[in-house]
């Protein structure tokens, strides 16, 4: 039986956000070189990004290049942007047919001009689309999100835009705008560590960690996280009584 019967699709997570980790690791394990661990990968990103969609999901976030990522070899990381750019190209028909919006989260400016016209092409023609929203952190480093929202909050706060701080205003500032928070939290390949991810937003989402690798991470894969985090009690710093009371 599969595990899909088991989700209980009105209490779906609104916004899963996944850590694909393990690219490298799985391709040295077929005895190949880690580029093709990455093209590998990407056959995970349309199967999980279709089976999130036809689940009904709403938000699916996937970290694809951190700011650190910038430090790997050159060659790799032209591999992987060229991939990037490959991979938008070939989906976006895909997006359009199952009404999937893209949006991007990090410092999209630091972005190969090639990488960063195929983005935006993409971003712009999707905008309409409602279904699912599937978000890339490309770029992206938590610290760098955070403490650019502090510039530019300071920034507006001088300038009398803004006239108090707290916690929703400090939101609007970071690259997740109108995006909610996650749910879930999935990581894959045996790695339990957040790697400057969300840090902001992950503030009360679940954590589910598996020792598959990306490429391995399919639809069962994922219906069984979706399992594990259906299972759990989410307390939001209330007690076990406060919340049966309220459900
Ligand atoms: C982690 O594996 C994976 C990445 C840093 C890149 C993820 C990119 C893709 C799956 C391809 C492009 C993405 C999209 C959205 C089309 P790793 O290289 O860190 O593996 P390792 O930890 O085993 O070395």
């Amino acid at each position: 039986m599969s595990l899909k019967s088991k989700i209980d699709l009105l209490h779906l997570p609104k916004h899963i956000a996944i850590i694909m980790d393990g690219n490298g690791r799985w391709a040295k394990s077929q005895g190949k070189d880690r580029i093709f661990g990455h093209h590998e990968g990407v056959e995970s990103v349309r199967v999980i990004t279709e089976t999130a969609a036809n689940l009904g999901v709403k938000y699916l976030t996937l970290y694809a290049f951190s700011k650190e990522n910038w430090n790997r070899p050159k060659a790799e990381v032209e591999a992987l942007m060229d991939l990037l750019v490959l991979s938008l190209e070939n989906e976006l028909e895909t997006f359009q047919k199952n009404s999937i919006r893209l949006l991007a989260i990090g410092d999209i400016d630091s972005l190969p001009p090639k990488t960063k016209a195929t983005l935006l092409r993409v971003l712009e023609s999707t905008s309409n689309n409602s279904r699912m929203s599937l978000v890339l952190a490309l770029s992206y480093s938590a610290r760098w999100e955070i403490t650019d929202a502090a510039k530019r909050l300071s920034a507006d706060f001088q300038e009398g835009k803004i006239k108090v701080i707290d916690e929703n205003i400090f939101a609007k500032y970071l690259t997740t705008n109108n995006i909610p928070d996650p749910e879930l939290l999935i990581r894959t390949s045996g790695e339990y560590r957040l790697s400057n991810f969300l840090l902001w937003q992950l503030a009360y989402s679940e954590m589910y960690f598996t020792n598959k690798y990306w490429p391995e991470f399919r639809a069962e894969e994922f219906y069984e996280a979706i399992v594990d985090f259906q299972g759990r009690e989410r307390r939001f710093g209330k007690t076990s009584e406060q919340i049966k009371e309220i459900n």
